[in-house]
Parts: C-alpha cells; structure tokens; sequence
C-alpha cells in the first residue's frame, strides 16, 4: 500500500481528537491537506463545529474549499489542538518539520496549541533525525553571511559535516521565498545527535528566523499503516 493511502488512514484518526467549539491549528503540506479536507467533510455534514487556523496560504485555501470555518490568529485567545505533518519523527517525539517552507507559521501555531498532533507515514518514523535535510528559515538580508553561521553553528552543535544550500523556486532561478517573506538554507546534516544545541546554537545567530526542529511540542503521533493506525501518546 502507498504512503499516501498511510497519510489518508492516519488523518482519519486525528478526527478523534477534534470536539466541537474547539480552535484547531491546520497544518501544512500533503498528510495535513488531507486532514482539512477529512475535518471539511465533517463540518459540512454538520457533525462538527470548529474554527480553524491555517499555518500556510496554501492551507488556507485547502481549508476554504473544502468549508472549513476559518478564523485569523489574531481573533483566537486560544488554540486547543494543533494537527500537523512532519517531515522526520524519531522515538522522544522530536520532529523535522519545513519540507514545504512552512515551519514559522507551523512552530508558532503549534507552541500556542495545548495539543500538537503529528500525522505521518511509516516512512517518516527515524531513529536518529537528520537524514532529511533540516530547513533553517532565515532573513534574505545578510543571508550569505547568515549561511556560513549557520554552517558554524551546526559544526558546534556536533554536526561533522553540513552542507547549508539556499533553497529556490521550482525553476531554480530565485530563492524560494516563505509566506512570512524569508529564504529558507536547506542544511544536510546526515545526523543531528543532539537536538537542543543544534536549537540552541541556531536560534543564537542574528539572521536566523526559527529552524524545523520541533522539540517537545508534540504530544500525539499517529503513524499511518498499510491495514491499521498506531497512535502513540507521550
Ligand atoms: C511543511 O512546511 C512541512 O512542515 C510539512 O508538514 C512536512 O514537510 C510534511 O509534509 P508531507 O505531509 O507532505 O510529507
């Protein structure tokens, strides 16, 4: 069976942790648009009333077309769950996340959250982090000299070899730019042994927005399986 149809059974699933009048942080990239669209077809056959929050534009759109109620972060004095996708999880629930360009708006609504939940395929289930390359979300201005600390930064942190490169658009003409109007370095690090320098290390440097390593948010993590789901709960 496909990751895909493992995203699908696994989106299912964190239907169970919606209630209704909750305020719901909609995640992003390909295993969340499929948990808005699930949470979309509740709303509209009327078993669900919940007001959601998009960390994307592109999310933002899913979620309008498949009707569910929207609100800006703005109005909400609360979140009560945060479903999200990731790129890498390993075994204390440490997650790479920002495959999509998304980690900003991602990391802010799941800090806020009381609840972060993260929906993945097998194949994202890791025993050590860092095979996928880490996105490092950081200010266009400076940003060449933003990439060598970060390449510092991550030798510190225990990383032997990085490789930090600018991710760029589909046509590889121009960086790729995030919602918030950041570049993201892509930093293949082969293994990230210690989570919290890397973090630490990197949130140090002047130019860097925020990182994809999510360290003790999430509290869920449903893998999605060829016949079944695995719900694992810290
Ligand atoms: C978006 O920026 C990312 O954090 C995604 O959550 C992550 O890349 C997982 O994406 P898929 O669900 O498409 O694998």
């Amino acid at each position: 069976m496909s990751a895909q149809s493992q995203k699908a059974r696994a989106a299912e699933a964190a239907l169970e942790y919606i209630e209704d009048g909750m305020i719901v942080g909609l995640g992003s990239g390909s295993t969340a648009a499929l948990f808005v669209k699930a949470l979309g077809r509740r709303c509209a056959a009327g078993d669900l009333s919940i007001k959601g929050i998009p960390t994307s534009r592109e999310t933002e759109q899913i979620a309008l077309e498949a009707g569910v109620p929207l609100i800006p972060i703005e109005q909400a004095d609360r979140i009560d769950v945060a479903v999200d996708g990731a790129d890498e999880v390993d075994g204390g629930f440490r997650l790479i996340k920002g495959g999509g360009g998304c980690l900003l708006r991602e990391k802010i609504i799941a800090d806020a959250a009381d609840l972060m939940v993260v929906l993945v395929d097998e194949t994202k289930l890791v025993e050590t982090l860092g095979a996928f390359p880490l996105p490092v979300e950081v200010d266009p201005f400076g940003w060449t000299i933003t990439a060598k600390k970060v390449f510092d930064a991550l030798r510190r942190a225990g990383v032997e070899r990085p490789l930090v490169d600018i991710r760029r658009q589909g046509d590889r003409s121009e960086p790729f730019i995030t919602d918030g109007g950041h570049y993201i370095l892509d930093c293949a690090c082969g293994a990230i042994e210690d989570a919290y320098s890397v973090d630490a290390e990197l949130l140090a440097i002047p130019g860097v927005v925020d990182h994809g390593l999510f360290i003790d948010q999430a509290r869920v993590v449903i893998v999605g399986e060829d016949d079944d789901v695995k719900v694992m709960e810290l």
